[in-house]
Order: C-alpha cells, then sequence, then structure tokens
C-alpha cells in the first residue's frame, strides 16, 4: 500500500496503462502531471488517496472473465447479462475515450491527422451507440422479457433487423478506427493520453465485439 502511494503517477501508468482509467476518475493528471507521486497526487487533486489506492489494487483488467455457457441461459437472463455487463461498461467508457480522443486530437492531430480521425470516428459510433442501445433497452428486451412471462405475448421482430444492420454499421465505424489507429500501436513519441487512448479503445472494441456476438448469434437466434 505505501509503495504505491509513493510511486510517481508516471511510473504507474507506465506499467499499466489501464490505470490511467482510475487517475481519470479522481481528476488526477497522469499526462503533464505524472511526476507527482500518487500521495502528493491525490492532495494537490483534494482526494483521498486510499481510495484512489483501492481503485488502483482493484483494477483488474476485463479479459480475466471466465469462459461462460451463454448458449444454455434463457433469452430474458441474456438480457439481464447484456445490460448489466456490456451496456454498463459501454456508457462508463464513452465518455472517458471521448475526451481522451479529443485531447489527442486537439494536441497531435496537425502531426498525426488519422487521431482527428479517430476522435470524429468515436465520436459518431457514441451517437449511435447510444440510441442503439436505448433501442434494446426500452423496446426488444422488454419485450422478450415479457414473453418469458406469457408465452402468448406477441411482438413486432422487426425490430430485430434493424438492430442487426445497427451492429454491423458500428464493425464498420470499429473497423476503421483498428486500421487507422494501426491496430492500437502508438507511435515512439507518444504522450500517456495518447497510450491511454489506443489501449482503453482497444479493450473497447474487444468488449463491443463480444457484445455483438452475444446479441447477433445467442440472443437474437434464441427468440426470432
Ligand atoms: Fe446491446
Ligand atoms: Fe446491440
Amino acid at each position: 500500500m505505501s509503495e504505491l502511494k509513493n510511486k510517481t503517477i508516471a511510473e504507474i501508468v507506465s506499467e499499466d496503462i489501464s490505470t490511467a482509467s482510475v487517475f481519470k476518475k479522481y481528476h488526477i493528471d497522469f499526462c503533464c502531471g505524472g511526476g507527482k507521486t500518487v500521495e502528493n497526487a491525490c492532495i494537490k487533486a483534494n482526494v483521498n488517496v486510499d481510495d484512489v489506492i483501492n481503485d488502483l489494487i482493484n483494477n483488474i483488467p476485463k479479459n480475466n472473465t471466465p469462459s461462460l455457457n451463454f448458449k444454455d441461459w434463457s433469452a430474458e437472463f441474456l438480457t439481464d447479462y447484456i445490460v448489466n455487463v456490456h451496456h454498463t461498461y459501454v456508457k462508463e467508457n464513452m465518455e472517458i475515450i471521448h475526451e481522451f480522443a479529443t485531447k489527442v486530437a486537439t494536441v497531435h492531430g496537425h502531426h498525426a491527422t488519422e487521431t482527428i480521425e479517430i476522435a470524429e470516428l468515436f465520436s459518431k459510433l457514441r451517437d449511435e451507440l447510444y440510441a442503439h442501445l436505448d433501442k434494446e433497452e426500452t423496446i426488444l428486451f422488454p419485450a422478450i422479457r415479457m414473453k418469458a412471462i406469457d408465452q402468448n405475448y406477441q411482438y413486432d421482430k422487426e425490430v430485430i433487423s434493424i438492430l442487426e444492420d445497427e451492429h454491423e454499421h458500428a464493425g464498420d465505424i470499429v473497423k476503421k478506427i483498428t486500421f487507422l489507429s494501426n491496430n492500437f500501436t502508438t507511435p515512439e513519441w507518444a504522450c500517456n493520453t495518447f497510450k491511454a487512448l489506443y489501449f482503453k479503445l482497444d479493450e473497447f472494441i474487444n468488449d463491443l465485439y463480444q457484445h455483438i456476438h452475444l446479441e447477433n448469434n445467442i440472443l437474437f437466434s434464441k427468440v426470432k
């Protein structure tokens, strides 16, 4: 614990770029103010150092999730899982990534023009995803849950093909971002915000692929 307190923000973020989100959450500058120790940065940001340390310790990468047998789950249980795990993740992380992307494009756009395009594409993806998640949470998923209670309940399944088209469109944007970022490879001169942007984008896109796979290939095929 005290060891972490006395490490500098730059050391921690350099060792594990995923910790950038923890510092971001507490408004601690990990890019330009990275030379400060965690303790000093917390004092300056007026936040409780123990809260920050706890979050750093609990910052377990998402890909540690065990493999689950989704195919055996009921459709209504899957809708709860998708909302609680994937929709929550998307909503929690979109704003952070949007902020990183805007910052990197503003600072580095003149000599790394792909960052401007990435910021624009992510902004488009974000707008589309908000509307898409809303459609699932207010139209399709409640209908699937109603059907689980009442087998005679009927609903318009046209919404499924709309959602599938939207998945495909999101997939196209994601492929462009992956290509422009050279598969999330940061240039040698990249600052910590740039590194955090590509790390988070990579994580976000992996989550989105899993999320879309669960909906297209498992949930929708159960209810069609
Ligand atoms: Fe979804
Ligand atoms: Fe979806």
